[in-house]
């Protein structure tokens, strides 16, 4: 199976990622976003983050060129028909990816390969209304897609050997280092991380420390290049409470659900970095810890 065009559905943080590397790989790329809206701030992303590239020296300015020259953009599905790969990266609603899917059925050919970026649903349920499901693998980037250099390719039982063997040698190809996962909540990745960041916030909810200690500690202790509260704004409040209630309902574990701090900031809006406000608050030159 060869793949020269990559249709990413959703041009949000993950989608404008993927689309990036692929196009900064060589494949011919088109992304789809549902508004122009949508799809412009998700384009804007991709060049800033390129540009950034550019002034770090990790790529050449024609690089970027080139990259930007080979990235397409629509509102319309219809335009993916001769895509040999696609890769969903829209809203983490299993509803919306397996409607999405169903659309992409009746306008690409039976051959091509549908990837989801799904961070904790499982492939075996988005393939749940197709005829096709072999067809289905898991394609899970990490954020900053451009520099995370994990993929996780993800088998469901019914998954084709074929489908599983090109979509690991695309993220090869892409320079990434794939790590093969079954096809279970979570992964390899999340299943480790989520209840890691969730303990965070427990800790920062039974005074253990402040934001600032812990991401300290776990910073310079474990570490890790960014402290969980830092990493938690960065990934967006929102998307870890629904990953992990996600986690939660699969797996009815405690350590899975999330801790009442979360849902608070959440319901008051506080996000992280994208909303300007979480754990941090990220008006001024520094982020400055919340009161809580
Ligand atoms: N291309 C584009 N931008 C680049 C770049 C490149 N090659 N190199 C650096 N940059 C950007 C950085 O992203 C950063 O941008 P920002 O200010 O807008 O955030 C800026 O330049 C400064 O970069 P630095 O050089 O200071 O930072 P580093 O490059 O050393 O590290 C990092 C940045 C890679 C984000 C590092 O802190 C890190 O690895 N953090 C942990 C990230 C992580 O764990 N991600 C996984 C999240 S979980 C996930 O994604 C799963 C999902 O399902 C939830």
């Amino acid at each position: 199976m060869t793949i020269q065009k990559v249709g990413v559905a959703g041009c949000g943080i993950m989608g404008s990622g993927i689309a990036q590397v692929a196009a900064l790989s060589g494949y011919d790329v088109i992304v789809r976003e549902v508004n122009k809206t949508l799809l412009d701030t998700g384009l804007d992303k991709l060049k800033i983050s390129l540009s950034k590239a550019v002034d770090k020296e990790k790529i050449a300015q024609q690089d970027m060129e080139d990259a930007l020259g080979r990235i397409h953009d629509t509102l319309n599905l219809e335009e993916f028909s001769d895509c040999d790969l696609v890769i969903e990266a829209i809203v983490e609603d299993l509803d919306a990816k397996k409607e999405l899917f169903a659309s992409l059925e009746d306008i690409c050919s039976g051959s091509t390969i549908f990837a989801s970026n799904t961070s904790s649903l499982t492939i075996s349920k988005i393939a749940e209304s197709s005829d096709k499901t072999g067809r289905f693998v898991g394609l899970h980037f990490f954020n900053p897609v451009i520099q995370m250099p994990l993929v996780e390719v993800v088998k469901s039982s019914e998954t084709d050997e074929d489908v599983f063997d090109t979509a690991y040698e695309f993220a090869e190809d892409l320079g990434k280092k794939p790590i093969a996962c079954k096809d279970e909540t979570g992964f390899v990745v999340n299943r480790l991380l989520v209840p890691f960041l969730l303990d965070a916030i427990r800790s920062l909810e039974s005074g253990i420390a402040s934001i600032t200690d812990i991401d300290k500690g776990m910073h310079l202790g474990a570490g890790h290049p960014m402290g969980p509260f830092t990493l938690l704004d960065y990934v967006g409040l929102d998307t870890t409470h629904h990953i992990a209630n996600i986690m939660y309902e699969e797996f009815g574990e405690e350590r899975f659900a999330p801790p009442k701090l979360l849902t608070k900031l959440v319901e008051n809006e506080m996000y992280g970095k994208k909303s300007g406000r979480g754990f941090y608050e990220y008006t001024g030159e520094k982020p400055v810890p919340v009161e809580l």
